[in-house]
């Protein structure tokens, strides 16, 4: 039977952003007659200290007193009372904030604090005008595409390019055209950012969140990849918090994408939609996960491997990534890699390339390895802008050798590309 689905129910159904060429991807690798060469996966990388401490804290909790307490009842809908009050101790004892349980919302992954907080604070208001939730620095993360109700009220802004040499560039917020006003229902960026591993600078993140508080808009900041875990950055990076910021972490590149677990920190006003939200939607996220981070945050254990096992492998692959490139692309090339400051992807920008992502993706498919065609990383920016689909984000998830390999084959279809449209000039 097909259901009849409302105009909701069909926008909801409907793959978006990545996840479309995603089913072309899972489509490819499931020829096994190829070894593929998989830079697209955003899974992290099962880490076997990462996985043996999870297994450590989960043994613990199945001998605990606490365990039917805690998995064979329903809960708060803000989450689980231990974990919250770890968390809380913990971002007071080391950043000073002063949070305390009251702060923290807990959710079934950050996927969907991004659906709450954004059908909370975007679309139409009661009084019938429109809220939009702005993203100052596009491109960014994919998943906020899906997220929205009203498809309208994702807006982006396109970021200013700055050079760096050595094939190397980093987008930069452009605030002289950053105008918050009324229209604007809440603020949203990735930092680091997924796809360009972009560390927005702490002058930038306090601007714009100053322009917001003086209008009473909330602002996002999505810490999926940020410290204390899972620490995936590769310079110095500050924590910015301030009464209208809502710090969004998540426990996925920690280790638990399985378990599902997002957190916010916030002025408990700005939490009590979203958890409210949430009430409606979920009850409240699984408990399970929520006990065994408690142990891991309380120890100081997940900081502490995020920093020595985490941060070490990506920054590890990272570095053979930016060495493969300089051997394998020409240097007449205009290619360009974003300075790789966070996240577990590289972003590469081939300005004037002759063909577009889709076809390099399809062209570098044909040489057995797989990259993500930039485009679906620039949700609500609608304006044309060539450089949308001039851009590959590269995973950071596969092993040396295949990036190593990956990387090469890229370049040769790159190489091929530029060459063969600089043969047809007249
Ligand atoms: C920037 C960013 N935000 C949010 C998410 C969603 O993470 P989760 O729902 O697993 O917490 C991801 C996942 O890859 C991400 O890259």
């Amino acid at each position: 039977m097909i259901p009849r689905l409302s105009k909701l129910g069909d926008r909801m159904s409907q793959l978006t952003g990545v996840r479309a060429i995603m089913k072309d991807i899972i489509e490819t690798l499931a020829d096994t007659n190829v070894r593929w060469i998989n830079l697209s996966a955003g899974n992290p990388v099962i880490l076997p200290e990462i996985e043996q401490m999870w297994q450590n804290y989960t043994a613990e909790f199945l001998a605990a007193d606490s365990f039917g307490e805690t998995l064979c009842r329903y809960g708060s809908s803000q989450g689980y009372e231990p974990f919250i009050e770890v968390v809380a101790d913990y971002f007071q004892r080391e950043y000073g904030w002063k949070v305390t349980p009251r702060h923290i919302l807990v959710t079934p992954g950050s996927q969907s604090l991004y659906f709450y907080a954004v059908n909370s604070f975007g679309g139409l208001n009661s009084r019938g005008q429109m809220q939009s939730i702005l993203l100052p620095l596009s491109p960014d993360y994919t998943g906020y595409n899906g997220t929205s109700l009203d498809p309208t009220a994702l807006k982006a802004l396109r970021p200013s390019i700055r050079y760096l040499g050595d094939h190397r560039f980093k987008y930069i917020p452009d605030l002289n055209h950053l105008t918050i006003d009324d229209g604007i229902g809440a603020v949203l960026f990735s930092r680091p950012c997924n796809p360009s591993g972009n560390v927005m600078a702490v002058e930038d993140v306090n601007q714009i969140a100053a322009s917001a508080a003086d209008r009473n808009v909330p602002l996002l900041i999505d810490s999926a990849y940020a410290p204390p875990f899972p620490n995936l950055v590769y310079r110095e990076m500050d924590l910015v918090w301030a009464p209208n910021i809502i710090h969004c972490m998540s426990l996925s590149k920690a280790g638990l994408p399985g378990e599902r677990l997002g957190v916010a920190i916030a002025e408990p006003e700005l939490l009590a939609p979203l958890q409210a939200f949430q009430a409606n939607a979920a009850i409240h996220s699984s408990r399970f996960g929520q006990a065994i981070a408690a142990k891991a945050i309380a120890s100081g254990q997940l900081a502490k491997f995020s920093k020595t096992v985490i941060q070490p492998h990506y920054r590890h692959k990272q570095a053979c990534l930016e060495a493969a490139f300089g051997r394998e692309m020409p240097d007449d090339i205009p290619w360009y890699l974003h300075v790789g400051e966070g996240a577990i992807f590289a972003w590469l920008w081939l300005k004037d390339s002759p063909l577009s992502d889709v076809d390099l993706y399809r062209a570098i498919k044909k040489e057995g390895t797989i990259v993500v065609p930039g485009q679906s990383f620039f949700p609500g920016l609608n304006e044309e802008w060539e450089h949308k689909q001039q851009c590959l984000r590269i995973s950071l998830t596969a092993t040396v050798e295949d990036i190593e390999a990956g990387v090469a084959a890229i370049a040769k279809v790159v190489t091929k590309t530029y060459n063969s449209a600089m043969a047809t000039v007249p």
